[in-house]
C-alpha cells in the first residue's frame, strides 16, 4: 500500500509516518507539505519528512492558487461563518485535499492520510473533500484512532528518530496561512479569559498602533480586489500588503465562541487583517452597485455559502449552484473603496463606481432634486392598504 500524507512538519504529522508503516502496514508514505503562505521554511520540513521515514517528500507551492481559487470567491460571497469568521483556515482544506488527491493519482497511491484529531472541523473537511474528488480513495486518519496523549505521541516519535519539540511547545493550537491565524487551546479554553497579547503575530495591540490614520483605496473588478491606492497588484501581493497595513493598525482580530461541525462549542481567536478588510470593503461596494432585492437575496446565499465552506462541502453541488448565483451578481461590482485604518478600525469612508446606482438627482435634498414627491402619496396609499384593512377589522 502506498499513502500520500498531508504533512506540516509538526510532531503529530511526523509521528503519522512511522505509525502508518508500523501499525497499519503501509509500505510507502509519501508526504505532501502545502505552502499556503504560512511563512514556514519548507526545506527543513521536506528533510524532516524523510528522516521520519517518508519514501518521498513533496512540497506544493500553492499560495497563488489558494488566494485566487479559494479566498477570492469567498470575498465575493462576503463569507463570514456565524457572521464573524472569514474562514481563513476552512478555505485551505479543500485545496489541500485537492493537492493530496492529485498527488495520489500521480504516484498511484491507494489512500491519502491526514493528522487531524476526531474533535475538529478539519477532519470533516478533509474526509468529505477527498472523497468528493475521488470516491475510490481511502482516507486514513491515524491521529483520530491512536488515542495517544501528547506525551505518548512524543515518546512514540522518539522511538523512530523524530526529535521531540526543542522549545517548550506552545500551549496553543495554531493554524496559519497567508489569510490569517487561528489560535485555540491553552488559557483560551476559558471563555472569560482575555487573550494574552503574545498570541498575536499579524496584528498590533491598539496601544502600539500609529497615532495617525492611514487611507487605502482598494480597487475591485467584478468583485475581485485588483489594486491598492491605484497600484495594480497580483492576488498574493495584494493580500500580503494589505495584511501589513491593516495589521499595523490593529485591524482584524476576532474573539468568538463558535459552533463546530461535530457539535462542540469552541473558543477561537483569529487574526485576519486583509481578509476581513476586503470583505467589508467588498460588501460596501455591493451596496453601491447592486439593486436592493439582489443584495437582500444574496445575504441569505452568503450565509448558506459560509456554512457550507465551514462544514466541508466546498466540492458539492450546492456550492456549485450558489457559485453561479454569486458570479452573476458580481458583473457590476467594480470600482473603488476608501478605507481609513486607525486604532483597530477599518472604516469605509468613501466608495465610487462607474456602475454606481446612486443617483444624486434622486437622493439630493437641494433644489437639484428630481424625485417626484407627489408620486409618493399614491404609492403610500397602496403600500399601506393591507395594514389599514387589517386595522379596521381588528381595531375598528
Ligand atoms: N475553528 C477554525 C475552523 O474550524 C480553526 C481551526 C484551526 N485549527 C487550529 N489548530 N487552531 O476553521
Ligand atoms: C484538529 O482537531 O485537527 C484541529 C481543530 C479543528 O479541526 O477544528
Amino acid at each position: 500500500e502506498k499513502v500520500v500524507l498531508a504533512y506540516s512538519g509538526g510532531v503529530d504529522t511526523s509521528v503519522c509516518i512511522p505509525y502508518l508503516k508500523e501499525e497499519w502496514g503501509v509500505k510507502e508514505v509519501i508526504t505532501l507539505a502545502a505552502d499556503l503562505g504560512q511563512g514556514d521554511e519548507l526545506e527543513p520540513i521536506k528533510e524532516k519528512a524523510l528522516t521520519s521515514g517518508a519514501a518521498e517528500s513533496l512540497v506544493a507551492d500553492a499560495t497563488e492558487r489558494f488566494v485566487t481559487d479559494y479566498a477570492f470567491p469567498a470575498i465575493q460571497a462576503n463569507a463570514l461563518y456565524e457572521n464573524r469568521y472569514p474562514l481563513s483556515t476552512a478555505l485551505a482544506r479543500p485545496l489541500i485535499a485537492k493537492l493530496l488527491v492529485e498527488a495520489a493519482h500521480k504516484y498511484g497511491a491507494d489512500a491519502v492520510a491526514h493528522g487531524c484529531t476526531g474533535k475538529g472541523n478539519d477532519q470533516v473537511r478533509f474526509d468529505v473533500s477527498i472523497t468528493a474528488l475521488d470516491p475510490n480513495l481511502k482516507v486514513l486518519a491515524p491521529a483520530r484512532e491512536w488515542g495517544l496523549s501528547r506525551e505518548d505521541t512524543i515518546a512514540y516519535g522518539e522511538r523512530f528518530g523524530i526529535p521531540s519539540p526543542v522549545k517548550k511547545s506552545s500551549p496553543y493550537s495554531i493554524d496559519r496561512n497567508l489569510l490569517g491565524r487561528s489560535i485555540e487551546a491553552g488559557i483560551l479554553e476559558d471563555p472569560m479569559a482575555e487573550p494574552p497579547e503574545e498570541i498575536y503575530l499579524m496584528t498590533k495591540a491598539i496601544a502600539d498602533t500609529p497615532n495617525d490614520p492611514e487611507y487605502v483605496d482598494i480597487g475591485f473588478e467584478r468583485g475581485l480586489p485588483i489594486s491598492l491606492n491605484g497600484q495594480a497588484l497580483d492576488p498574493v501581493a495584494l493580500i500580503t500588503q494589505l495584511n501589513q497595513v491593516a495589521g499595523n493598525h490593529g485591524v482584524g482580530r476576532i474573539d468568538m465562541i463558535e459552533n463546530r461541525v461535530v457539535g462542540i462549542k469552541s473558543r477561537e481567536i483569529y487574526e485576519v487583517p486583509a481578509l476581513l478588510t476586503l470583505i467589508h470593503a467588498h460588501r460596501d461596494l455591493e451596496s453601491l452597485t447592486l439593486t436592493s432585492d439582489v443584495s437582500q437575496y444574496k445575504r441569505g446565499i452568503e450565509d448558506t455559502y459560509s456554512q457550507l465552506i465551514y462544514q466541508g462541502l466546498w466540492y458539492s453541488p450546492l456550492k456549485d449552484a450558489l457559485d453561479a448565483f454569486i458570479q452573476q451578481t458580481q458583473e457590476q461590482v467594480s470600482g473603488s473603496v476608501r478605507v481609513k485604518f486607525f486604532k483597530g478600525n477599518a472604516t469605509i469612508v468613501g466608495r465610487a463606481s462607474s456602475n454606481s446606482l446612486y443617483t444624486p438627482e434622486l437622493a439630493t435634498y437641494t433644489s437639484e432634486d428630481q424625485f417626484d414627491h407627489k408620486a409618493a402619496e399614491g404609492f403610500i396609499y397602496i403600500w399601506g392598504l393591507p395594514t389599514r384593512v387589517w386595522s379596521a377589522k381588528t381595531r375598528g
